[in-house]
């Protein structure tokens, strides 16, 4: 089916260097997306597109290539919003009992329905989730989003120690049965496996030689972890592997990094740890509202772009408290504020888009408009509640426009989600 999406177009090229870094993006007032087989086929001024094809009019709202959510936890959308506690109580008291659940395939399925719907609703087209520990979580994970088409990345948590054993695995099944689900989803249709040691804390050393072997046979794969996000955390996670000189010097040591690593939070990384994730082109994640409602600490953006590391952003739902990229740009830009640091909004729509796409080295997939993309999209209003109505009363720019977006926005500016070209919003 082929089709024509007509809006404002926005897209980006590369990283904004400065706030109004206008070469970063392209913009067409009265642009139009020619797609056709769930791809781009052409962007530019509607005028010059063919004639002869269906026409969807998204005038005046914005046409964006669909936001991308690096870092979250399918199995703990009944976790978001549990009250009083800091990482390991909150893990403890409210998480892994939720997960515990997921060994029931049927409660996934529900979830993994609930969870994709919650995603396209805020106009994420492609998650990196967190499964819990039980095969089932994951094939219910990946067999929904294939269902729907969308490009999801994810994997079963690698867990054998310090956890209920509702949760647990082995060693062993841990390898067998990540094996197991990379060789049935890694690479089919649109999904991609990522091998989840969940964190040092939850693995003992006979397991993290299992994620081992499991990144080392498959080079493809991606792996993701959380790194320093809370100081309860490092102390104990420093006392159960006392030979490491420090929290990533443990996944250093069993070969876990790589540009393909994604590393959630990275908040209280000493000097050693910022120049080792430099040098191996690992991926720091950014959860802003998780960071904050579980009151971890705040992310030095500025200092980790500017030690080279590569940032990428995400919801973190459900330490995280919204499933809105929009709003997880607003907590970001508070986090940076209370550093006396600027996340100007260009660099912000960026990173939700572009950015975390370069982040999984899919930027010539997903997080762009460029022909030959595939037809993730995300149509956007910046009036659209009264009072963002009202505020857009006075803004001119279209930096100023982003702004109003990630300030006041929500799910309810998302007017429409695309995947692989089809209207997909619930
Ligand atoms: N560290 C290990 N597991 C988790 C999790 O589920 N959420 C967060 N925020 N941090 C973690
Ligand atoms: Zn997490």
């Amino acid at each position: 089916m082929t089709k024509i999406l007509r809006g404002r177009v926005l897209s980006f090229l590369r990283q904004p260097q400065v706030a109004d870094d206008h070469d970063s993006y392209s913009f067409i007032e009265d642009g139009a997306i020619l797609i056709s087989g769930g791809t781009i086929k052409a962007v530019g001024a509607f005028a010059d597109m063919p004639l002869g094809v269906e026409v969807i009019d998204h005038r005046p709202n914005l046409l964006m290539a669909g936001f991308i959510d690096t870092h979250n936890h399918f199995p703990q959308m009944q976790v978001i919003g549990s009250y009083g506690a800091q990482l390991l109580d909150w893990l403890n008291n409210y998480t892994f009992p939720a997960e515990t659940k997921f060994a029931d395939p049927v409660h996934a399925e529900r979830m993994a329905g609930k969870y994709f719907d919650e995603m396209l609703r805020n106009g994420t087209t492609t998650p990196v989730a967190y499964c819990s520990v039980h095969k089932t979580s994951a094939e219910a994970y990946f067999t929904e989003a294939a269902r729907r088409n969308i490009r999801a990345l994810g994997g079963k948590v690698l867990m054998d120690r310090n956890a209920p054993e509702g949760v647990l695995d082995t060693p062993q099944s841990a390898y067998d049965d990540t094996k197991a689900l990379i060789e049935k989803w890694h690479g089919k249709g649109r999904a991609l496996y990522a091998i989840s040691p969940r964190f040092a804390i939850t693995s003992t050393r006979a397991q993290m030689e299992m994620a081992q072997a499991l990144v080392a046979e498959n080079p493809t794969c991606y792996m993701q972890t959380h790194l320093s996000e809370n100081h309860d955390e490092i102390a104990y996670t420093m006392e159960l592997y006392p030979e490491h000189p420090d929290y990533l010097g443990i996944y250093e040591h069993y070969d876990l990094l790589g540009s393909r690593a994604l590393l959630g939070h990275c908040i209280h990384l000493n000097d050693r740890e910022r120049s080792v994730m430099a040098d191996t082109d690992c991926v720091a994640v950014f959860c802003p509202t998780s960071n904050l409602f579980i009151g971890s600490g705040l992310f030095n953006e500025e200092r980790t772009r500017t030690d080279g590391i590569r940032i990428a952003v995400a919801t973190d739902i459900g330490g995280g408290t919204s499933y809105s990229m929009l709003k997880t740009m607003d907590e970001a830009y508070k986090v940076c504020q209370l550093q006396n640091q600027n996340l100007p909004p260009l660099y912000a729509f960026y990173l939700m888009t572009l950015g975390n796409a370069k982040a999984l080295g899919l930027e010539a997939k997903i997080g762009t408009l460029e022909a030959g993309s595939e037809a993730d999209v995300v149509v956007l209003d910046a009036a659209a509640t009264p009072a963002m109505a009202l505020r857009m009363e006075t803004v001119t720019t279209l930096a100023e426009e982003l702004f109003v977006l990630q300030t006041l926005g929500d799910d309810r500016s998302v007017v429409e989600t695309y995947v692989a070209g089809v209207a997909s919003k619930p």
